[in-house]
Formats: C-alpha cells, structure tokens, sequence
C-alpha cells in the first residue's frame, strides 16, 4: 500500500474553487537535539524505538522522550488551490496532537501552537502560502512537560492541510445535538459557523429512529459544506440510586482505563492498531472506556462510536505538570478553561461521548499545592464545560476523602479504588458516581507463584521480580477482580467500574519502581496492570474478566500450564468460566467436579490484614479452585457446565523439547491493517506451547510487509522494540508488521543459541 501523501477532492465548489484534504504525513525530515536529520513519517514518535535505559527517568518508562524535535517538509500548492486562497478561500493546518508544546512556521513565519501536547489545534495559514513550493516547520519540546506514564514525543498523531473555498464551513464549529428523543422521534439540530462570521443552522426530524447503542451503533451522516458529519441518536442518563441508563435500560458499565499509548507502537497512533486493541477489550466484555487521563486521537472517539464503546472522555490528569501547566503559563483557570473548551468542541459530535471529565485524584488544595481541589475551581471548570456542551454531566475522578464537598457541584464523580466511593454515598445521595478505577491488580503473563494460602496480595516474587498469573496480587492501597466484582454487584446505585487498565503500558513501572521507600533491584519498563500484556496478550486475569463481563461468548479456561516437572509435585488449578460448575480430569482421569460457591457475606469494606488469606474467600464466588492437584505429565483438561449442560471445555498439555518458533497472525489483527501482529510461540513437536522458553529469537519479514516492532509481555525486558533480537518471554513475543503492498506477508523467528 502506497502510503505517501494522498490528495483527496472533497467537494467543488460553484465558483470552480475545490475543498481540498490534503495528507501530510509523508517525508518529514527530523532532528531531534541537533543529531544529523532522517526522514520520517508522521504519526511519530521519535523515542519509542530506543533500548531501556535506567539513566533516563524510570516513572515514565526509561524511553528518551525529553528533548527538542524539529520536523520540517516540502508542501506543494497546487494552482487550483492557490487560486481558491486568492478568490477569498483559506488554508487550514490540523494537528490531531504533537508532544509537546509545539510551534509551526510556515515559509519562515510562526503561525502559532499550542500548549498541551493531547490535544488537537489548527492554525489558518492562507496568507502564509503560495503556488508551488512551501516549507513547514514544527518544532516540538518534551523538556517542559512533566508525566507519570509514557508520553511519547513529536508529531505522534495525523497533520493535515485543508483549503476551503470562500464561503466555507470553519472546520470543527459543526455541532449535531438530539435535544429531544423519544422512540417515534428525534429531534436533530445541527449549527456551525460560516467563515464570513454567519451562523449556519438546521433543523429536522428523524421519525423512528434507530439508536445508537453498544449493542447496535448505528450512526446517521448529513452533508453540511459539501463535507459528511456522523452522528448518533441516543438518550442516557446518569442515576444516583440505579447507575447508568442507555436508551432506556440499565447499562453496567464493565469499563477499562486505557493510557494512550499502543505498546509496542507506543503513542504514534494507528487507527488500525487501535481497533484491534478495541476488539481484545470487547472480546473481555467491555462496554465502557475511560480515556485516562487523556484527550484520545480523535480517530480513538471514532473506534468507540462505530463499535460501541460509550467513553468517560477525560481531558487531564493532574492540574499541573502532566496538563504542562506551570506557573510561568499565566493563570491556571484560564489555562485550563481554555483547553477544557477546545477539548469538549472537538470531542462534543461523538455519541459515545456519555461524560466529560476534567480531571482525575487532584488533590485538595493546600497551602503549599496550588494547583489543587477547591469548589470554585472545579465550579469554573465544569461552567467551562458546559459553555461549550450543556448536555451532557461533567465529572472528575477522585481519591481524597476530603476534597468530597469541592465535588459536590459536579454532575458525576467517579471513586478511585477500596470503596472510597461511599463516604460520598453517605454525604451527597443524590450524585451519581462510579468506581472511576477499580483493581489495580497485577500478574505477568505465564508467571504462577506457588498459589498458596500464605500468599498475600502485596507479596510478589522479589527474586524473579513476577508478580502472580494466578491473580492474587495487587497494589496495597486497592483490590484484587474478584473484590471489585463483588462490590459492584452489591452497590447497585453504582454505575459501574473502569479496571485500572485494560491494558499495560509504558511507564508507570509498578510494583517495580525504585523509591525511597523500596529496595526494587530491577526497575520495569512498564505496569503489570494490564489484564492484557503490553504486547496484547490477554493474561489469565483476561479470562476471569471475561467469564463475568462477556456475556454473548462461553469462557472456559485453565491455568497454570502444564510443565512441572522437576518444579512442582502439586499445583492449584484454576478455571475461570461463564458456567457455574467444572469437572477437573489428569491423563482422563476426573479430579472431580467443582462449582462456584455462593460467598455472600464477604465484607464489601476488607479491614483485615493484608496477609489474611481469608481475603481471598471471595474468590470461590468467581473461580473454580482445584488446590492441590498431584502432578503428573499430560494433559490436564476442564470441562465446564451451567445448570448441568455442558458448556465448553479447555484444556493444557505438558509440552515436550521445543523445536521450533512458530509466526500466527494474532487473532484480533486484521490481515489488511496498517500494522499486522504475530504472535511467536515456542512450541514441540506436536505444536504444544513450552511455557519455560526465554530463548533469544532472530524475526525476519519478507513479502507485503516491513518489520515495526516486537517485544514480550515482560515488564523487565530492556531491549527496544525495534530490534529484530528480542526474548521470548515464557514461550511467547509479538511482532508488529507496517502491511506495505497487498498480499502474503512472511514472519519467520529462529532461535539464537
Ligand atoms: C491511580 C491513578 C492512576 C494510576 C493508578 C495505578 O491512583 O489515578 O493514574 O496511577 O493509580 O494504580
């Protein structure tokens, strides 16, 4: 596929003038702190291929991401297009995000920037350009920035030109709302504004409309200035007493918090790649998405109302260094005034837009914090919001009991972690609210501890630096899946949970960042939260989720794999299933038949000690638990049943000596995306998956496909994703391949030894 610059015919004006979409992702030349320059293409981000390095700041992930970036590129005008400025048309340049604080120069002259590197900005810069050649250029610098994850750096999202003719739509001022929807009708208004300051408006019905919904996204278009807008027809609302309604019926949100990073991409946006991420969390059961704590790529928001995804939009952060705010900005309400404004204007047309929110766990102002919690401020904030969008509530997360009453002006809050959410039950009960982030638990993928009752959820393997595939552990300060469950299930006036996160990404290297307090030998290059690994490997905590939350799909699936010998005489087994009882057999022989037990006095407040083992009670609600299984080679297969039909059934295998490193394109990767993920396995003989292999593999791409990137779910790993050398990381890597022609696209791995 021939993806340099595509020039697209919008519409023809009458006066012969064109609307033109010009890409200009193609042939940047870039130079980051004065090394010689490269050309590259845009969404980039220049530091995601380098190797971990512990002398670069370990909370964002060890990436060199600070610096300065300078991008410039040739644009050619065309005649037409020239004519079309000269006859009273205009040129628009669209940034959908560059990290950070980016200034543009065209032809020698700064046009402009903006100031937070999330958010998309445009510039008119008609007067600026002339027929023929024109120069670009894009300076961006991270060095102010400040962040607690991976922010990526440079032009990491799409640039485009627009030239407009006289009398044009101005980009981004279109506004569809539904004021009024019932069964029978829907009520559509559209307003925009014209280039010569006029307003433009229009009115109409939509008789039996279908719904936008998670189930059915189903989406309307109307042309407006010759350019096509989508929208949806939807009713929702938020409850105090009985959570989140869609159209009319109760919705539980199952949501994941998603950073915005595309692991082995990292933030250079893929529509493509972020689908597939989209199709592994709906796979899981997801219907809610919590943008944390970030404006997404707008193609994200597009995902979301295509699929079904409704979105709790999150604009920033904290109110400071990761908003790039500092004191030398100006006023801090107007800085983020400003930027809550353009953010809500350019999100407000997407129906999966169900809250906004303006910030998340800000802590209270204090004499010595600035740029805290007060009720003025978060009163500003959300009239901020709402001048731009009065339909829809405006939220905030937060996590200190103590900024409650600073809360009380918002229209949603959502809780972060151990039930603190019903303190505010109790003060305010008439705000609706949601567990905002709940389980932030951790397991590395292929990774069991010994699953035993003296295991606690805080203790992870501090010699292999693990934390535990069979889902015990989790931060101290929050809870383990099968808690969270539980609590939701009781707290209905909730709307619902946001997992922290669906899944891993860069930085935030927790349990394994050094501190103070910690003797944390090897720092990770990254978070252990993901239910899916940074690669995309659903964990085993995956399927735990998705035997509560999927509903139109059967989960049967065992754990631990199958190769014990000379390591374990007896294992805990685990199945995690849809059904409600499973019947265990070793070599065909049953061990038995389980079901989950009815736990229902478990305290929804955990007061006990960290290392009480009955905090894990609660899991015989969710699991099946075999404990102590004798171990002996074979297979070791799970047939699981609801009401007594059986349902499905899984199965392990005890592999043999690995021969060779198998390349399968990764179910959730589409064979025509942009970037096309393989999943490597070590396997024997027979195709059986060798759980211990860490072998080095040497990857190779022949065909309709370029090597990306590749890397394994081991948040320890240095190495840097551009390297064809990668570990295998318990028998398993990934590989991401850029699709560069149609046809057959070959990944081989061999082995290094
Ligand atoms: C929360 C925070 C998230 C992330 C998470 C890790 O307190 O809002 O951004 O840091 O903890 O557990």
């Amino acid at each position: 596929m021939n993806r340099t610059s595509v020039v697209l015919i919008a519409a023809i004006a009458s006066c012969g003038a064109f609307a033109r979409t010009i890409d200009l992702n193609g042939d940047w030349n870039f130079s980051k702190d004065g090394a010689p320059e490269t050309v590259v293409r845009v969404p980039h981000d220049w530091s995601i291929g380098a190797d971990f390095d512990e002398t670069k700041e370990e909370g964002s992930g060890m990436l060199p991401w600070k610096g300065e970036g300078r991008y410039s590129r040739t644009l050619t005008l065309s005649k037409e297009d020239a004519e079309t400025l000269k006859s009273g048309g205009e040129a628009y340049i669209e940034f959908d995000g560059v990290m950070a604080q980016p200034a543009v120069v065209v032809n020698g002259v700064w046009v402009g920037g903006t100031t937070y590197g999330y958010l998309s900005f445009s510039k008119r810069i008609g007067i600026h350009l002339k027929e023929g050649e024109n120069k670009l250029e894009v300076v961006a610098n991270t060095n102010p920035h400040w962040s607690r994850w991976y922010p990526g750096g440079g032009i990491y999202r799409d640039v485009r030109l627009r030239v407009l003719p006289k009398g044009h739509v101005v980009p981004g001022s279109v506004w569809i709302r539904t004021p009024e929807v019932t069964k029978d009708c829907a009520k559509v208004v559209a307003t925009w504004r014209n280039d010569d300051g006029s307003e433009g408006k229009r009115e109409f019905d939509v008789k039996n409309p279908v719904m936008w919904d998670v189930e059915n996204p189903h989406l309307y278009t109307m042309e407006i200035g010759g350019e096509t807008y989508r929208y949806g027809i939807r009713t929702f609302k938020w409850t105090a007493d009985d959570g989140f309604y869609l159209n009319g019926r109760r919705l539980q949100l199952q949501g994941v918090c998603l950073h915005s990073d595309l692991g082995l991409l990292g933030m250079a946006f893929s529509k493509d790649a972020a689908r597939r991420q989209l199709k592994i969390m709906r796979d899981m059961g997801v219907n809610a998405i919590r943008t944390s704590h970030n404006c997404p790529d707008p193609k994200f928001l597009d995902l979301c109302d295509e699929m079904g995804f409704v979105v709790w939009d999150e604009c920033f952060d904290k109110w400071d260094g990761t908003a790039s705010w500092d004191a030398g900005r100006g006023d801090l309400h107007e800085y983020l005034a400003m930027n809550l404004r353009s953010f809500v204007r350019r999100d407000r047309n997407h129906p999966c837009v169900v809250v906004w929110s303006i910030g998340n766990e800000i802590t209270r102002q204090r004499p010595d914090f600035y740029a805290g919690v007060e009720r003025r401020r978060v009163r500003d904030l959300r009239d901020a919001v709402r001048a731009e969008d009065p339909t829809r509530p405006v939220a905030m997360a937060a996590c200190e009991e103590w900024t409650i009453e600073a809360l009380e002006d918002l229209d949603v809050v959502g809780w972060n972690y151990t039930r603190r959410y019903k303190r505010m039950r109790g003060m305010f009960p008439n705000m609706p609210m949601v567990y905002s982030e709940s389980g932030s638990s951790f397991s590395d993928y292929g990774y069991y501890g010994d699953g035993k009752p003296a295991a606690s959820r805080v203790s992870f393997d501090g010699k292999l630096f693990r934390t535990d595939g069979y889902d015990y552990n989790s931060a101290g300060y929050s809870d383990i899946a099968d808690v969270e469950f539980f609590r939701v299930e009781k707290d209905r006036y909730l709307a619902g949970e946001f997992v922290w996160t669906g899944i891993d990404y860069i930085g935030e290297p927790t349990p394994w960042l050094r501190n103070k307090d910690s003797a944390i030998e090897s720092v990770a290059r990254s978070s252990s939260f993901g239910t899916v690994d940074l690669t995309g490997f659903p964990k085993d905590r995956f399927w735990l989720y998705r035997s509560h939350w999927n509903k139109k799909d059967e989960t049967v699936h065992i754990l631990p794999h199958w190769n014990w010998k000379g390591r374990a005489t007896n294992v805990t087994v685990m199945v995690y299933t849809s059904g409600d009882s499973a019947e265990l057999f070793l070599n065909g022989k049953s061990l038995g038949r389980r079901a989950k037990e009815k736990v229902d006095d478990y305290p929804l407040d955990w007061t006990g000690d960290m290392n009480d083992w009955s905090y894990y009670r609660i899991c015989r609600r969710y699991r099946l638990i075999w404990d102590d299984v004798a171990y002996a080679p074979g297979e070791l297969r799970a047939v699981a049943y609801r009401d007594g039909q059986k349902i499905g059934e899984d199965f392990v295998r005890t592999a043999g000596d690995c021969v060779a490193v198998t390349a399968t394109r990764d179910p959730y990767s589409d064979e025509n995306d942009e970037f096309v993920f393989y999943r490597l396995a070590a396997v024997d003989a027979n195709g059986v998956l060798c759980p211990w292999e860490s072998d080095e593999v040497e990857i190779s791409v022949s065909g309709a496909g370029e090597f990306t990137a590749a890397g394994n779910g081991n948040p320890h790993d240095r190495r840097g994703f551009a390297s064809k050398r990668q570990k295998l990381f318990y028998g398993r890597a990934m590989v991401a391949v850029r699709r560069i022609a149609p046809g057959e696209i070959k990944v081989r791995a061999n082995p290094r030894k």
